[in-house]
């Protein structure tokens, strides 16, 4: 079996590393929303003992701006290009399915529901998939957050909305201070956390959703090996994201690729057989597609 490899979100610069863009089977952008957005004051990113908080904010170039400007030059890459919208409300979400809808060049669109760093759109996960659902006919892959206390809830209600798959997860928030002056080191206070300290989070996540729906799982949150994309996949991830790890190592994507097939490989055959969904034992229903 072969697990596609992508970025996570907001990542990776792939018109400045084009050769990292190409290393992926599919480049996630930046979240998109319909007006240019500056993003929040530095600074915006700090890092912590095991990972890294961020609050950019989404700063963005909005939605006319992207396709405009960034679109055509992304789509010379020649990878799928995965496009990640969010929005303050479900008619933000809305307008900018809509104006990717008719785009040959967007392969799949990504739900941005779960930003730790923008104020909340009102409405519900499953009210904002059902708006980008009623604006385009592209493959829509809902992001959630971990930082809910039932995501297999979430995972049903967003599927019955209209996602077609999922992608577990976003940061978590958290807050470092500056050890002089005990002030938050990020400029707005807290931030998105990343890395390896979301990892065991993001596997429960991955795990929870895959026994409570039938869709395919993009898994992410602190992989830095091929084992950590193995603990994924087992948990029933289907596709595995880069993130933090992209700042340091950006040529991660060809090792942890290298680095995952090697374990299956030394794990034999029958095991790669039945490797998706591995950690639930026979409990788990599989859907056919890989991606
Ligand atoms: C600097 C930075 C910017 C991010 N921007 C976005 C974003 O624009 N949209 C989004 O959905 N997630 C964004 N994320 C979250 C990542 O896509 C990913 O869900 C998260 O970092 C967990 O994966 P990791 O631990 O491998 O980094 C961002 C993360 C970081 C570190």
């Amino acid at each position: 079996m072969t697990v596609p490899i992508l970025n996570a979100s907001g990542c990776l610069d792939a018109l400045v590393a084009p050769e990292v863009a190409r290393s992926l089977d599919a480049f996630v952008t930046k979240t998109v929303t319909p007006l240019p957005r500056e993003g929040n004051p530095p600074p915006r990113i700090a890092e912590t003992e095991h990972g890294m908080l961020n609050s950019i904010g989404l700063q963005n170039p909005g939605v006319d701006g992207f396709l405009e400007h960034h679109l055509p030059k992304l789509a010379s890459l020649e990878v799928p290009i995965w496009v990640s919208v969010g929005g303050f409300s479900a008619g933000d979400f809305a307008q900018v399915c809509s104006a990717l809808d008719s785009c040959d060049d967007v392969a799949t669109v990504e739900l941005n529901l779960s930003c730790p760093n923008v104020e909340e759109a009102p409405e519900t996960s499953a009210e904002l998939v059902a708006a980008a659902r009623g604006a385009t006919s592209k493959v829509l892959y809902a992001k959630l957050s971990p930082a809910t206390s039932d995501v297999a809830e979430s995972a049903r209600a967003v599927a019955d909305a209209g996602a077609d798959g999922l992608s577990l997860v976003n940061t978590i928030r958290g807050l470092q201070l500056d050890a002089d002056t005990l002030r938050p080191q990020i400029a707005n206070g807290p931030g998105g956390y990343s890395g390896p300290a979301l990892r065991p989070i993001a596997l429960a996540c991955v795990y929870a959703c895959a026994a409570a729906v039938d869709l395919p799982i993009v898994g992410m949150g602190g992989v830095t090996c091929g084992r950590d994309a193995l603990d994924l996949v087992s948990a029933g991830a289907s596709a595995v994201a880069l993130g933090t790890l992209l700042f340091s190592d950006p040529e991660a994507p060809a090792r942890v690729r290298a680095e995952l097939e090697a374990e299956v490989r030394r794990r034999g055959q029958g095991f790669a057989a039945g490797l998706r969904g591995a950690a639930h034992g026979s409990t788990m229903s599989r859907p056919a597609s890989a991606e």
